[in-house]
């Protein structure tokens, strides 16, 4: 299992080019599913989420292969089974999101119940409530969903409106109202700029889509889908990642490519913590020069503060300078780094979901372990700014959503070596 070896080393300086979002790309790597024509995908990035959804692909007999760096080529009218194994959706999550597209496009689907996660049960009865909507049928036996469209095979469009705000919830039913017959109106949608990108590649492939990024979403159905190509936005997340880093180490990096439109809460945060953040055309510059200063936080949907970086920030408030209160609203079990920046020599207080962070001036390194992909994030940063070397455990979890990211932060002058 590989490690990383990290050593405090001083302010960050130097360029990062941001990869194709991981949260937009599993959804849009799904969307061929709809049609029968081939879709090229680029702006992919190499990870290991990105080539379990093409696995799962090939699994069910779709062509899908990634013919360059970027790119991934999927050709949907070889499929065979649409059948989604334990064995591959154990692994990730997001391969529930084959459910809508499969159902909408073949009238049945088996997919594997994704089950939980290090943080939090991660229900999908959300996504299932759409769907019966729709007049899906939906049994769930021996660990599998079973979903079965009206007999003749066409979903019917509805009126869903969402308990919880729900990004995969709604990618689900988006997906699946597009072939539907009739207009499908979702209600309490969720917003995040994903969602934007996903309904972009549809509507370029001939879907009708109105309201992506509002919390009301119209589609009319269309017949059939249209093959095409599209290009992945950048991951906000990931410049989000490294934004955080340079604010935590001080000195300055360029981001380029960051989707500065999709970051505003996230900026927000760092320049309220000391950061000064400038953009020019594709370039981003973060710098940190003066005192850094702790910062509350509290995640909630877009566009509010997003909990895939709540780990992150904390990362910065253990060595900043004050008290700062983080709250974590959407998952339940999203505070796993906390025991492990504690052996670090943090000090941090939890009580539920509210963790109390008290700024030390240093850090000092030590082994630890990542227990989720943000949780991992979090400690490579707090590596960054410990005194002597930081050996962080199971970085599985960090390539499942970073790419290359130990050569990226090298090239920002980190020091920083991956022990196999
Ligand atoms: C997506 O997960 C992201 N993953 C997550 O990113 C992200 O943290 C999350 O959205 C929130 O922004 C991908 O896009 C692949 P949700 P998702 O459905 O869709 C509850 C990362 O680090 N809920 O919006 O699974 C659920 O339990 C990952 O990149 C229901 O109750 O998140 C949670 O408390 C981690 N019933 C809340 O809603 C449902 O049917 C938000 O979950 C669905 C969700």
């Amino acid at each position: 299992m590989d490690k990383l070896a990290i050593t405090g080393n001083g302010p960050l300086r130097g360029a990062v080019r941001i990869s194709g979002a991981k949260n937009a790309a599993l959804p849009i790597l799904c969307a061929p599913l709809l049609t029968r024509e081939p879709v090229t995908i680029v702006n992919v990035p190499q990870l290991n989420d990105t080539r379990t959804i093409v696995r799962l692909l090939n699994q069910m007999g779709v062509t899908a292969a990634r013919t360059e760096t970027h790119r991934v080529e999927i050709d949907a009218s070889t499929l065979t089974t649409p059948v989604a194994g334990y064995d591959l959706v154990k692994t990730m999550r997001a391969s529930v999101l084959v459910l809508g597209p499969l159902l909408a496009r073949w009238g049945e689907a088996k997919v594997s119940l994704p089950g939980g996660c290090a943080i939090g049960q991660r229900p999908v009865d959300q996504h299932l409530k759409g769907f019966e909507a729709m007049g899906a049928t939906i049994a769930i036996e021996a660990g599998y969903i079973h979903a079965k469209a009206p007999s003749g095979g066409r979903l019917r469009g509805a009126h869903v409106v969402f308990d919880v705000v729900t990004v995969g919830g709604t990618e689900n039913v988006l997906m699946a109202a597009t072939l539907a017959e009739g207009t499908t109106v979702i209600e309490n949608a969720a917003r995040e700029p994903e969602i934007v990108d996903l309904a972009l590649c549809l509507n370029a492939m001939g879907a009708r889509i109105r309201g992506h990024g509002t919390a009301t979403i119209t589609v009319e159905g269309v017949p059939e889908l249209h093959g095409g190509t599209h290009r992945v936005m950048p991951d906000r997340i990931e410049a989000g990642t490294f934004a955080c880093a340079v604010a935590a180490t001080g000195g300055e990096i360029t981001l380029l490519d960051a989707p500065v439109h999709a970051m505003e809460a996230i900026f927000d945060k760092l320049r309220e913590a000391g950061a000064t953040i400038t953009t020019q055309g594709n370039q981003t510059t973060v710098s940190r020069k003066g005192r850094l200063t702790a910062v509350n936080t509290k995640t909630a949907p877009y566009p509010a503060f997003p909990t895939d970086m709540q780990a992150q920030m904390m990362a910065l408030n253990v060595v900043a300078e004050g008290t700062a209160v983080m709250t974590e609203t959407v998952f339940e079990n999203r505070m796993m780094h906390v025991s492990e920046l504690l052996r670090l020599g943090a000090d941090i207080s939890l009580s539920g979901n509210t963790a109390v962070v008290k700024g030390v001036r240093r850090l000092t390194g030590a082994h630890v372990m990542a227990t989720d992909l943000r949780a991992s994030a979090c400690l490579v940063i707090a590596g960054l700014c410990a005194r002597g070397e930081t050996v962080i455990d199971r970085i599985y979890h960090l390539d499942r959503g970073y790419e290359h990211i130990e050569d990226k932060l090298i090239g920002l002058g980190a020091q920083i070596r991956r022990l196999s």
